[in-house]
């Protein structure tokens, strides 16, 4: 069996049996969504013309189950009717972690992304065109994400990139959106290094200087804490940066650092770390990391008797710190951007909408994801034309632009300018505690 290209391998399995490839199902919003409107190949999306990919198309039927050649041919068939490359859709490209350690981040974003682009389709599209979204799974992997964004653009031809929520991929992105210049939205990337990058880089979500003098303003004040322990991911540009920002903001507070320690996102074991915590005696402990590790860290802390409150930021959000933490991770706080409980009208009908076609409650990046979609189709209709710079001026200049993740403008650095909302872990679920303006 060849080596599959990285979205073939979702689709393939292996057959123990007959060593041939069989058909595994995709996530459903994958399977129908990667090509939008594309009249053919959007319930089969990971067959596309890479030379990976094109191979598996033409590998004999012999080499392949009974059903997958049957799907196959139906496809082989279906692509002489596709109108993907014509100039009937306006092609959007997003790059989402679809799968790997931070799928769900991609899951929800995507989501959320393609439920905005469904209901502008269904609205009868911008400039009398439909949405072409154009998703590429980047596997949560370091170094995947230049490749993606480098076939998005000059293959594909799209007009505008999507993505991501982790800020070091979107970090990977930017520098090739930019020179190209196609505007980039990304939907949760908060490191304020990312719309740095050059101006045709804009985001939905405020950036961590806020979130991080958020949460040390939440310690002093709410959880009444003098000391705090910050642990953080070094592989990672948001975890680095929102530590940072706390710490400036704790210290002004009146606050001590009583420990500074690092792991790296993956790791599985934090206990040395968590030891030297426990050692230092603070009041608190900051985890700026992604929903894996924290689970395991808060789970470890419990284990070393550390029973002191946890909290973070919207890198906590996700069912799986729920699923895998616990108890452990029970009573404790992270930051994010809104609350699927926000009884806004957007946000009711939002919630509707996606609990209608998911069939579960939408989280942030599900939101952002959508927002995302909104204020690029918005600015695609103000400015008359996909053209570049054009369509850059009318992203920068998008202003009390109504979401579902609040009402938002874009400020001069391409940043949105909106309020954090924090959550606390109660009953094993996330709990709205309060809404912390600008
Ligand atoms: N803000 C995080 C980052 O920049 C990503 C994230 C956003 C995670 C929203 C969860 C929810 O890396």
């Amino acid at each position: 069996m060849p080596e599959f290209a990285p979205r073939l391998k979702q689709a393939f399995g292996k057959c123990p049996a007959k060593n041939t490839a069989e058909i595994k199902p995709l996530p459903q919003s994958i399977r129908e969504g990667r090509h939008g409107k594309c009249c053919c190949i959007q319930k089969l999306d990971f067959l596309d013309s890479t030379p990976h990919s094109r191979h598996i198309l033409m590998k004999p039927l012999s080499l392949i189950s009974s059903a997958a050649a049957t799907t196959v041919a139906l496809i082989a068939l279906g692509l002489s009717g596709c109108k993907s490359g014509s100039n009937n859709t306006i092609k959007v490209g997003e790059f989402a972690s679809l799968t790997g350690k931070e799928a769900t981040f991609g899951g929800s974003s995507h989501e959320g992304t393609l439920l905005a682009i469904d209901e502008i389709n269904k609205a009868g599209g911008v400039l009398g065109k439909q949405i072409e979204l154009l998703t590429e799974d980047n596997q949560s992997k370091a170094g995947e994400t230049a490749n993606i964004v480098n076939k998005l653009i000059s293959r594909d031809g799209v007009v505008a990139i999507l993505g991501e929520v982790a800020s070091s991929r979107s970090l990977e992105a930017a520098p090739i959106a930019q020179p190209a210049k196609i505007p980039m939205i990304s939907p949760a990337s908060t490191n304020p290094k990312v719309t740095e990058v050059g101006d045709y880089i804009f985001r939905v979500c405020f950036i961590d200087p806020f979130q991080g003098t958020v949460m040390a303003n939440f310690a002093t004040k709410t959880l009444n804490a003098k000391k705090v322990a910050v642990l953080t991911d070094a592989k990672s540009d948001y975890s680095k940066g929102l530590a940072k920002y706390f710490k400036e903001q704790f210290l002004k507070n009146g606050g001590t650092i009583t420990s500074e320690l690092d792991y790296n996102g993956g790791d599985k074991d934090f206990k040395a770390q968590l030891t030297t915590i426990k050692g230092s005696s603070p009041d608190a402990v900051f985890i700026p990391g992604y929903y894996n590790d924290v689970a395991l860290i808060a789970t470890q802390a419990k284990e070393i008797g550390l029973n002191i409150p946890l909290f973070g930021g919207d890198g906590w959000e996700s069912e799986n710190l729920l699923q895998v933490g616990k108890e452990a991770v029970e009573g404790n706080y992270f930051s994010t951007h809104c609350s699927p409980e926000d009884t806004s009208p957007k946000m009711i009908s939002f919630v509707a909408a996606y609990k209608a076609k998911y069939n579960k409650t939408p989280d942030a990046m599900a939101a952002l994801g959508y927002d995302s979609a909104y204020v690029l189709a918005d600015a695609i209709k103000r400015a008359g034309t996909t053209e570049g710079s054009k369509l850059r001026d009318a992203i920068a200049a998008t202003k009390d632009f109504e979401g579902v993740t609040g009402k938002f403008s874009l400020d001069d650095k391409r940043n949105a300018v909106k309020s954090a909302a924090i959550l606390q872990i109660k009953g094993g679920k996330f709990t709205f505690l309060e809404t912390i303006a600008p």
